[in-house]
């Protein structure tokens, strides 16, 4: 089978790492990069985060980067009340066993993108701090990816940050609004085969990781553990008896108790891994084309995807938005390849 090269961009945090999990566990995905992203939590705890992943996942050939301290243009702000103190909710990583790459993570993805020149697909699950950074280092970046997938925006569709904006566009609007201006410019305004695919809450919200869902994984990879539930003491430890499955159960526990205190319910949305599924295999979605940007002026806005669907502003589409999910498919597809590599390290 070929494998995908694909470089992971990353605010690790809960869902973050299932994402990582799923392209570990994609026979289809070798991944050559991982960028550190600041946003969940601060950079260092994502790069902490980054290579303890790796060491529970005897993966210590991926090399991790550091991404800049803060956005582009603001301090940093993070969500440990959403992921947990260190990130993964209750769960306990490995020490690492790699070290970080000397150079950055903008560096990171230019190195990545001239070793796979035409065929790396990129994924960002985190602010795009670093990815602006990165076009900004080298302008043809974007000439050198085969596909962009970034999970970000609400479009059409309320925000989880503000009333109107989504958390990976909220911590760093300028990034995103550089980026979507810069992409498919950079390939030529009408060329619209390589413009990024976007995969914002009106999208991503409808994958709804729930305890049953969980438990199917446990199954799959042949873990004993336990159906979690809300009834449970809040802080409950997994008792898997697969590492990878202990880890992600603990981190989702905490997912579980945010979405629930929100009042979403025992259940957490997975942005993340439907975008790393779609970065392998962008057809598990559906799209619409528009011209994209984000507010960064606005009293009660600043933040906000806005979408023009209909050509208001004269300007060529930039992006494929997400529009339509087959959620159950997607967690088959999830569960069919997490699974089976957890019981790999046992
Ligand atoms: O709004 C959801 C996004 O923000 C996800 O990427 C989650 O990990 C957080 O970074
Ligand atoms: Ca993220």
């Amino acid at each position: 089978m070929t494998r995908l090269p694909v470089f992971a961009d990353v605010d690790t945090g809960v869902d973050d790492a299932m994402a990582l999990a799923y392209l570990l566990g994609s026979a289809d995905a070798q991944v050559v990069g991982i960028a550190s992203t600041a946003g969940n939590v601060p950079v260092d705890q994502v790069c902490a985060n980054n290579l303890g992943l790796l060491a529970l996942c005897n993966t210590s050939d991926i090399p991790v980067s550091r991404g800049a301290e803060r956005p582009l243009a603001t301090p940093l702000r993070t969500a440990e009340d959403t992921h947990g103190p260190e990130g993964l909710g209750y769960a306990r990583l490995p020490d690492a066993t790699a070290s970080l790459t000397q150079y950055d993570a903008a560096t990171a993805w230019v190195r990545a993108a001239r070793e796979h020149p035409g065929e790396l697909i990129g994924l960002v699950t985190g602010p795009m701090t670093n990815l602006a950074l990165a076009m900004r280092l080298e302008p043809s970046l974007p000439r050198l990816l085969r596909r962009l997938v970034i999970m970000g925006g609400a479009f059409d569709y309320r925000g989880n940050t503000t009333p109107v904006a989504e958390w990976n566009i909220s911590v760093d609007p300028e990034s995103g609004s550089e980026v979507f201006a810069v992409w498919s410019a950079a390939w030529g305004l009408d060329e619209p085969t390589h413009l990024p695919m976007i995969l914002g809450l009106n999208l991503t919200e409808r994958v709804v990781m729930t305890p049953a869902i969980l438990s199917r994984l446990a199954a799959s990879a042949g873990s004993a553990t336990t159906p979690m539930s809300v009834l449970d003491d809040r802080g409950s430890r997994s008792a898997a008896s697969n590492p990878l499955i202990r880890v992600l159960e603990d981190a989702m526990r905490f997912y579980f108790e945010f979405h629930f205190d929100q009042g979403e319910g025992y259940v957490a949305h997975l942005h993340d891994p439907l975008a790393a599924a779609v970065a392998l295999d962008p057809e598990l979605v559906r799209y619409r084309q528009a011209t994209i940007d984000v507010e960064l002026t606005g009293t009660l806005t600043r933040g906000m995807t806005v979408a023009d669907w209909r050509g208001h502003w004269g300007r060529y589409p930039n992006a494929h938005i997400g529009s339509e999910v087959d959620a159950d498919a997607f967690f088959d597809r999830f569960i069919a390849r997490v699974g089976p590599f957890a019981a790999t390290l046992d």
